[in-house]
């Protein structure tokens, strides 16, 4: 599987921290001392599948195809702007990929990976030659604005790339799960509302709608797994910490991030970040930074990166790509 090209979107309002400390008991210092966060983007009005559509032209522009050319569109979210129509199938109506298959999947922060673990299973069955992979979110909708120790973490904002087959670049990847631990990330739930039960409730939304954390669960998980399994898929491909240029890691806190690079024993600078302009855009984040780094130039000698990223479900996952 090759990457031919990407493209990211971000909605136009910028949070800052001073912004959030007027609705929330926080300020600049706790939140950029222990995260690493200054500003997130925040949408005003535009859905998934705007941010989403407007990453994905970009990303068909760098790969120099037209929509025609796009055989499937999976579209990595847990903040869809529906169900039905699935958010892909939204996609491809407003870009033009007619001769695409559509179809949504939702992995939380790691959907991005999954998607990608996805395109590559279509891509190798030769069931697919171009495909559009993207993620993207707006957290902003089940984030508790109220809730200061998750809300000052998120923000909105799409990455996609388009991918096709290439069997000159090896793809590796390991990815995993654990339903057990699924309490300490929740959200998004709604109400079973139908003529048997909850008849006269007016709302569909649970107390679980709005995100719950459980911060120091979801930290002790990430600083082991992400190093664990990105461990697994060097091991996989037969190379070493040093063999990969980038490490493209899931932006969710800086402290998580230098933590990993530590127990890999790789130079700090081999994990880029960007998490200080964003927060942590979930699905959106790793083709986000992929693409940064990408057209300011800093992957152009590149061979070989490593994508890693863990969130709800508990899901985990690494891929090692080659460009
Ligand atoms: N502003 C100011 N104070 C805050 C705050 C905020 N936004 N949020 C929490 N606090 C307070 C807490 O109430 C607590 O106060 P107390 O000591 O008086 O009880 C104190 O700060 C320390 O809270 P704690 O939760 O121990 O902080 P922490 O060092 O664990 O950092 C996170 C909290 C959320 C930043 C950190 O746990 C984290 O990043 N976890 C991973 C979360 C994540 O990545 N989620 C997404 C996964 S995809």
């Amino acid at each position: 599987m090759k990457i031919l090209g990407s493209g990211h979107y971000v909605p136009k309002t910028i949070v800052s921290n001073d912004d959030l400390s007027k609705i929330v008991d926080t300020n600049d210092e706790w939140i950029s001392s222990r995260t690493g966060i200054s500003t997130r983007h925040i949408s005003d009005g535009e859905g998934v599948s705007d941010i989403a559509s407007k990453a994905a032209i970009l990303a068909m522009e760098d790969a120099n195809i037209n929509a025609t050319d796009i055989d499937m569109i999976l579209l990595a979210t847990m903040t869809p702007d529906s169900m039905l129509p699935n958010n892909a199938s939204i996609i491809q109506k407003n870009i033009g990929a007619i001769n695409a298959t559509c179809f949504d999947l939702n992995a939380a922060c790691s959907g991005f990976l999954f998607a990608l673990n996805t395109a590559n299973a279509y891509l190798s069955s030769g069931m697919c030659k171009n495909i559009l992979v993207i993620g993207a979110e707006t957290l902003s909708k089940i984030v508790d604005w109220s809730d200061r120790s998750s809300c000052v973490l998120f923000g909105d904002g799409a990455g996609a790339m388009v991918v096709t087959v290439d069997d000159t670049k090896a793809y590796y990847s390991v990815s995993g799960s654990d339903g057990s631990k699924g309490h300490v990330l929740t959200g998004g739930a709604t109400l079973l509302k139908n003529m048997l039960v909850n008849k006269d409730e007016t709302n569909i939304m649970t107390d679980d709608y709005y995100m719950h954390m459980d911060g120091q669960e979801v930290f002790k998980f990430a600083v082991t797994k992400v190093p664990e399994c990105i461990s697994a898929v060097l091991d996989k491909a037969s190379l070493g910490a040093d063999d990969i240029d980038y490490y493209i890691l899931h932006q969710a806190n800086v402290r998580i991030i230098s933590s990993v690079a530590k127990r890999l024993g790789v130079s700090p600078d081999k994990l880029p970040v960007n998490l200080n302009k964003y927060g942590n855009t979930s699905a959106a984040s790793i083709p986000i930074l992929f693409d940064e780094l990408r057209k300011n130039g800093t992957l152009k000698d590149a061979k070989r990166v490593v994508f890693s990223g863990f969130g709800g479900g508990l899901t985990w996952g690494a891929s090692l790509v080659e460009l």
